[in-house]
């Protein structure tokens, strides 16, 4: 046992302070929205049942049939890993492929979470433009070594909209991609953690951007964009929630005092919440890239279409802008190359004050 006296200064902080940090680096450094904690207060009142039988969670999957035009069933869980590789484990054996992107979420930063949940189902990259999967280079994947035992088999399609890199696949792209998944007998699964993102920019149905293109299974993702830690893993084809439900309890996901998580889902859903977030991240984001466009020495690289932005910095001018404050990841990527997120409550004198310091940095050095 350490006797040594530990020594405690005169006034120990009673809370940590919150992080001030002028931040660009993820949407997930954003608080809850007011509604969502306000919810969750409102839920912490009297006794309900466990598990998800209460109202509030009854409420919520009525809420997602009427927004999503469709019978549904809805599980949810505290994580969009959990989401990802929960949801993929009822649509893949453990001998079946799962392609997708070489940049998505689940092949790169979910710790195999996904192999772990599915009992060991292969992740197949499938490359293409903007962190899009190419349908020309998977048409053929789709097809390789079928019914050869010696061999995994194609299982899943897993797409992520709004993407890794901020780009969105049209209505059209995923329709094509749902169609070569129904030729070869396949699932598709779309990760949806900026899923409202998506929809805001695409400005279509979330019905159009799922089931009606071929969507079996969506992570419906919702932390990013307001809720505090609530996703929903959303089956079109609901004979899949039976094994959807054990496969959730046994992974250790079937949260017990489930109404708070629910609470918040509803605060999300309610009076388009969900959408007015992420037009407001979607509108900084547009905002940054218009600023930066015009300065001297920034290369915007390609068409910011939801609430992330990639360009090129002198690299003196990202390291003056750490030094100021900002925050960004920027060493992730080729030299020079930064990472810009937007998110629901990001202001419009927050993206100014970048743009105004890029600005100023950058005809220091020009001039
Ligand atoms: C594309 C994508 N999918 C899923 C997730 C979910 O991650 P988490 O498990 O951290 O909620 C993220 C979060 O960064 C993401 O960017």
């Amino acid at each position: 046992m350490n006797t040594q006296a530990v020594s405690i200064p005169e006034s120990t902080p009673t809370s940590t302070p919150i992080l001030q940090q002028r931040g660009f680096t993820s949407d997930n450094i954003a608080p809850a929205s007011e509604q969502v904690i306000e919810a969750i207060s409102r839920a912490n009142s009297g006794q309900a049942k466990p598990y998800g039988v209460d109202p509030i969670s009854q409420q919520v999957e009525q809420q997602l049939r009427e927004i999503f035009e469709c019978e549904l069933e809805v599980m949810l869980v505290p994580t969009g890993s959990a989401a990802n590789a929960i949801g993929l484990s009822v649509l893949t054996p453990p001998w079946g492929q799962v392609f997708c992107h070489p940049d998505s979420h689940i092949n790169n930063d979910e710790c195999g979470a996904p192999e772990f949940y599915t009992n060991g189902a292969k992740l197949v990259p499938v490359d293409g433009d903007d962190a899009r999967i190419d349908p020309a280079q998977l048409a053929p994947l789709l097809q390789r070594m079928v019914g050869d035992v010696h061999s995994t088999q194609p299982a899943v399609v897993s797409i992520t909209q709004a993407t890794e890199t901020g780009s969105l696949y049209s209505l059209e792209q995923i329709q094509q991609i749902g169609q070569l998944c129904s030729d070869a007998g396949v699932r598709l699964h779309m990760d949806g953690a900026r899923f409202a993102n998506a929809l805001a920019a695409l400005d279509c149905s979330p019905a159009e951007m799922t089931w009606k293109a071929g969507v079996d299974v969506l992570s419906f993702g919702a932390t990013k964009n307001g809720t505090l830690a609530a996703e929903a893993i959303i089956l079109f084809d609901p004979s899949l929630a039976t094994e959807l439900g054990y496969r959730r309890k046994r992974g250790g996901h079937l949260c017990s005092k489930m109404r708070f998580m629910s609470a918040q889902m509803q605060a999300y859903l309610a009076e388009d919440l969900w959408l007015d977030n992420a037009r407001n991240a979607n509108a900084m984001a547009a905002r940054l890239a218009e600023g930066l466009r015009g300065i001297d020495g920034v290369e915007l690289q390609g068409q910011p279409e939801a609430n992330i932005i990639f360009c090129r910095l002198p690299q003196t001018t990202i390291e003056a802008l750490l030094d100021q404050g900002f925050g960004f990841y920027h060493d992730r990527w080729a030299p020079g190359i930064v990472r810009l997120v937007t998110n629901f409550a990001t202001r419009a004198d927050e993206v100014d004050a970048l743009i105004n310091a890029v600005q100023t940095l950058q005809q220091r050095q020009i001039g």
